[in-house]
């Protein structure tokens, strides 16, 4: 096997203007919106990135025409919610969790059997979470002994919509069980403990399906209605941009104009918690495109102090805890973390890893069972494993902007699961950073 390792130099500034790629969330959802509508989709800004290309993939094994993608540009031919066909062979969700989830949803509600597979991170992953209230609506899932990939999904099965107040505040969850209520009979209604990104919900709106948002915490779909296709422009993803944002918050010089970025309200924690360690953060030309919120951010070098971060912003910045540790350990002083256990259960073990690899740079990080303390100081050169996890990897990189010495970063290859030409923008930002592939 080779390794993919990343070498960061130390020192430098961000600066310029750039835009990161698109939107994660909204590009999966984009492809599932557009499969299972009547008529034809065009999204641009389309994340090339390998998790939204294994949703593709296993759309056109179900028989979906879709043309692309080509530069962000992808055209989707709408089979309808009842037009997908049976695929020849298992369809593989690679290091997605965001796929396997989402479509265990639309698949319990098909003709036909489908197999979920995964790659060795994601089958690790919890997936009673989603077969477990699919269970109840009617589905009938096998999995793994653990509760994990593979997930066997027997079709044809009647579905019932149930009235479902969610354990863990998810919006995979929460997607499931919106998508699998378009094939139940009568409502299914999901209640979740804190608000979660809301782009199905958007997205259920955009083609023309009724939602009930009963309250910021409640929604309701009945089953039986139709998708009517439409265009999607999918924005920059915030979760991407959030690396640039935590560097060049660190690195003294820094001014840097992110352009064309998704700043929907439950996706903007990382904004939040950055500015109350100080950031300096600025919203500007704030806009709507296709349904969803943008705007451009400009933010600049600004010194960060440790704080103790508010536990209902951590589902608005669940992603962007690994840049964000970054952030606390070139801050002044202590930043502690509560009631994010979910990080534990993300691509790899977040807390522990990354606790890992700021130890390895000469920070103290203590990881407890929901989250983490660390002490902001000094960071040191060194190596760090990104145990196979993009985000991971992307902020040990970012980090080498404020260490004494190189940084080498283990096991990179899954950048391109979400953020496909990461090191080159970086680099035209101004990190030095390189890329080696070792036998
Ligand atoms: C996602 C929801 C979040 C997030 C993931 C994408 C989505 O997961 O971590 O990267 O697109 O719905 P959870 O719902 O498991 O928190």
């Amino acid at each position: 096997m080779t390794d993919h390792t990343f070498i960061a130099e130390p020192g430098g500034a961000l600066r310029g203007c750039i835009r990161v790629p698109g939107d994660k969330s909204i590009s999966h959802r984009a492809i599932m919106f557009g499969a299972l509508a009547d008529g034809v989709t065009t999204v641009t800004g389309f994340l090339q990135g390998e998790d939204c290309l294994a949703t593709l993939r296993a759309f056109r094994a179900m028989g979906v025409l879709i043309d692309g993608p080509d530069q962000g540009r992808i055209v989707v031919r709408g089979v309808g919610l009842r037009g997908l066909r049976a695929p020849a062979g298992p369809l593989d969700m690679g290091n997605s969790g965001t796929s396997m989830r989402l479509m265990s949803g639309i698949l319990a509600g098909q003709a036909f059997d489908t197999v979920l597979t995964g790659d060795a991170s994601l089958s690790r992953r919890p997936m009673r979470r989603v077969t477990e209230p699919l269970a109840r609506m009617g589905a009938r899932i096998k999995s793994a002994a653990q509760g994990t990939a593979p997930l066997r999904i027997r079709g044809g099965q009647r579905l019932t919509g149930i009235d479902y107040p969610l354990p863990v505040a998810s919006a995979q969850v929460k997607s499931c069980l919106l998508l699998a209520g378009l094939y139940a009979e009568g409502v299914t209604r999901v209640t979740e403990p804190a608000p979660t990104r809301d782009h199905t919900e958007r997205m259920l709106e955009g083609f023309g399906y009724p939602l009930a948002r009963e309250s910021d915490r409640t929604v309701a779909v009945t089953g039986g209605g139709r998708l009517t296709a439409t265009d999607i422009d999918v924005p920059a993803d915030i979760s991407s941009a959030a690396f640039f944002l935590v560097g060049a918050s660190l690195a003294p010089g820094s001014d840097l104009l992110l352009e064309h970025v998704g700043v929907n309200p439950t996706r903007t924690g990382v904004i939040n918690i950055l500015r109350l360690m100080g950031a300096d953060v600025e919203i500007l030309n704030p806009r709507l495109a296709g349904g969803e919120p943008v705007a451009d951010l400009r933010v600049r070098h600004a010194p960060l102090r440790g704080i103790r971060i508010p536990e209902t912003l951590v589902p608005l910045a669940i992603d962007e805890f690994p840049a964000l540790f970054i952030a606390a350990a070139c801050a002044e002083g202590e930043t502690v973390l509560t009631g994010a256990e979910e990080l534990r259960v993300k691509e790899s073990d977040r807390i522990q890893v990354m606790a890992n690899g700021l130890t390895a740079l000469g920070i103290t990080a203590v990881p407890t069972p929901d989250g983490i303390v660390i002490q902001g100081g000094a960071l040191s050169g060194g190596t760090v494993d990104s145990h196979g996890d993009h985000r991971i990897a992307m902020s040990f990189a970012i980090a080498a902007l404020r260490a004494a010495g190189p940084i080498s970063i283990r096991d990179c290859a899954n950048v391109n699961t979400s953020f496909p030409g990461f090191v080159a923008l970086a680099r035209s930002a101004g990190l030095t950073l390189r890329e080696r592939e070792a036998a």
